[in-house]
């Protein structure tokens, strides 16, 4: 097992007070019912932004409490990385406004774009960042407003979205030879020749907006949820396997698994693969729904706040997306 270069010095999360119920869906006169959407995927709630909160606002709350949790002020924040498939705007990045929001003037920022895998993918460029020696201290952060790009009239799809930012301040483990705690192994991969099973046709450069996508509904997030499920359970049993021989461990050896959150059936096979049994998977999609990137750091969040996650504990977290993008990463804290 290599050293850890990186640890978790302190987590936080920004999650809107308006909470949506499955049956609030009949306002909007959807045909769908409250059992339906729980039995196929565990979601009884989700957290829905009002139209002044951002994927920039939500950031910054959570990025301020992983602050404040971390004992780092803004002014010692080295790189702002930020996972998003909802920017506030095309261009510049969403980073760049949280850097000036919270204050991090010593830091740069950038935007990750890897869908629901953001989480995993933004601490890996971070550890390798800090491992380079050019950064320090890294703020992860991954923040999403799904309900700007779902489509409302798509029952498919709408119900199982939900809004929210998870944040994570990373620093150099200066005391690596004494101490284990850390990033124990990461593990990424993409397939982009399966984009189009979970994508927004319309909208960027290559077919912009015009009044025609917006008919047509093509900027909206669309799915093949079917295809999605099957390579969601393979991909993540795959990414665990990786992971867990990265760290040279077995699944006996994780006390948590903190998945992805996108549906609790998916959530159940990965863990069955992974031959970690449920009590020790950490499940909050009930109360979130998928909240893509931020769903990992979220749970994260409110696990150590829980005690589910203390000093000592070894966790591994597992995570899908469009793209298709999935990894993995074992942490010790
Ligand atoms: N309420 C009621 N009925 C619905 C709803 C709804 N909200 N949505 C679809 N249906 C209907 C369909 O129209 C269909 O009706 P029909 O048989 O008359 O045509 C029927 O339910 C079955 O539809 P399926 O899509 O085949 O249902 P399935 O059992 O596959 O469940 C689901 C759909 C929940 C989307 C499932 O495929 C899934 O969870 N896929 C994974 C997708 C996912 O989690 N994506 C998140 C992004 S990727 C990630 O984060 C991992």
């Amino acid at each position: 097992m290599k050293r850890p270069v990186a640890y978790v010095a302190g987590t936080g999360k920004g999650v809107p007070a308006k909470v949506m119920t499955n049956h609030d869906f009949a306002a909007l006169g959807l045909e769908t019912d409250h059992n339906w959407i729980v039995e196929r995927t565990g979601i009884v709630e989700r957290h829905i932004a009002r139209d002044d909160e951002t994927t920039c606002t939500m950031a910054a709350e959570a990025s301020r409490e992983a602050m404040a949790k971390a004992g780092v002020g803004p002014g010692e924040i080295d790189c702002i990385i930020l996972s998003t498939a909802t920017p506030d705007r095309l261009l510049p990045a969403t980073a760049v406004d949280l850097q000036a929001e919270i204050g991090a003037t010593r830091a740069s920022a950038f935007d990750i774009s890897a869908a629901c895998s953001g989480w995993i993918y933004g601490m890996t460029v971070a550890e390798g960042l800090i491992q380079s020696g050019v950064v320090e201290t890294a703020l992860v952060v991954s923040a999403e407003k799904m309900s700007a790009i779902v489509d409302w009239k798509d029952r498919s799809t709408c119900v199982l979205f939900g809004d929210g930012a998870g944040a994570v301040v990373l620093k150099r483990n200066k005391t690596a030879h004494a101490s284990n705690k850390g990033i124990l192994s990461a593990f990424m991969r993409s397939d982009g020749t399966l984009a189009e099973l979970l994508w927004r046709p319309s909208g960027g450069a290559k077919v912009p907006f015009s009044a025609g996508v917006l008919d047509d509904r093509s900027t909206f997030l669309k799915m093949a949820g079917r295809e999605v499920f099957k390579h969601a359970v393979r991909s993540m049993s795959e990414a665990c396997d990786r992971a867990l021989d990265g760290a040279k461990l077995r699944g006996d050896d994780i006390d948590v698994l903190i998945p992805h959150q996108a549906n609790v059936r998916i959530i159940e096979a990965t863990a069955k693969y992974a031959n970690i049994s449920m009590d020790k998977v950490y499940v909050n999609v009930d109360r979130y729904g998928n909240t893509s990137s931020a769903s990992i750091p979220i749970a994260l969040d409110e696990a150590i706040v829980s005690g589910r996650v203390k000093e000592g504990t070894t966790a591994l977290f597992v995570a899908f997306g469009a793209g298709f993008t999935w990894g993995s990463m074992v942490i010790r804290f």
